[in-house]
């Protein structure tokens, strides 16, 4: 089968620093590093990576040559890449000595999209086909209602949490794919209990604490633990859990041993800096593994 993911495309600038800044503070960093990123693009590597056809659908600038050839380098399908008048979207990314980070976007060609490129690409896929969905690009609801109409299963990563656009793409997801923060923020606007949030599943990422997947029907609630780690960079950790997942679930997988890959997976990334470029193959993940054998 093939993932869709309809998803941003930033330039990720990367600065390693003692700690993360205070309101007010000037701090030099010790590091910068440049490399591909947006929450849509790491989940496309990921998936790729992890062996699944995935097809990227988004945008970028004029400057933004460098990211479809790195996306295709990586395994990604870019014909579906559209390219903008706006400049490539970017994020500044702050990453303190324990590798946790704060994450500042500029959303730019992300921003813009129009919903007949994504029903053209769209109109390929087959029922059975997964489309991916983060919160970092514009059109959000048409391409999820678009990828229902088709058959598709809809997984959303609620991320940036976003009130507004959660609830409009809510009714057309599959599965939703918040952290633990998210999850606290969407209980709290609809004032409603993790069961009693309308979709048929919700993933929780939980960090160095694994994750829960809560089938809403059945009320079963699988949980993996997370592997144990020494993190340098948490950034696109759960992108690289995401696009894991989903690849594990279109190869056949059962929730439990996707998520268990995906974890693996994740734990990976957190040991290496940067966040696509990051992202582990299949391979490097089975040695990374023996590690814990
Ligand atoms: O989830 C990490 C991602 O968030 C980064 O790659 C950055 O570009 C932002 O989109």
């Amino acid at each position: 089968m093939t993932i869709y993911n309809f998803g941003s495309i930033n330039a990720d600038l990367f600065y390693h620093l003692p700690h993360l800044p205070a309101p007010g503070e000037t701090l030099a960093a010790r590091g910068h590093e440049r490399g591909l990123g947006g929450k849509g693009a790491n989940q496309s590597v990921a998936a790729a990576r992890a062996g699944s056809r995935t097809v990227h659908i988004g945008a970028v600038g004029p400057d933004g040559g460098w990211a479809i050839e790195r996306l295709a380098r990586f395994g990604v399908e870019t014909q579906a890449i559209k390219r903008s008048k706006e400049p490539t979207g970017h994020a500044i990314i702050n990453v303190d000595a324990d590798g946790e980070n704060t994450i500042v976007i500029w959303p730019g060609a992300n921003r813009g999209q129009s919903r007949d490129h994504v029903r053209d690409t769209l109109s390929k896929a087959r029922p059975g086909d997964y489309l991916m969905l983060q919160n970092e690009t514009d059109c959000l609801a048409e391409a999820a209602e678009l990828g229902q109409i088709h058959g598709l299963r809809v997984i959303f990563s609620a991320a940036p949490f976003d009130v507004a656009s959660a609830l409009d793409v809510l009714p057309f997801t599959d599965v939703l794919l918040v952290n633990e923060i998210e999850m606290e923020q969407l209980s709290a606007a609809l004032s409603k209990p993790i069961s009693a949030i309308p979709v048929p599943a919700i993933l929780v990422t939980k960090g160095a604490h694994g994750a829960d997947y809560h089938d809403q029907a059945t009320g079963e609630v699988i949980r993996v633990a997370a592997l144990p780690v020494a993190p340098v960079d948490t950034t696109g950790a759960g992108d690289t859990f995401a696009g894991y997942f989903v690849a594990g679930l279109d190869q056949g997988m059962d929730v439990r041993s996707a998520m268990e890959q995906a974890a693996a997976a994740a734990a990976c990334k957190v040991t290496r800096k940067g966040t696509a470029d990051a992202i582990p193959t299949r391979d490097e993940l089975t040695q990374f593994l023996k590690a814990f054998a």
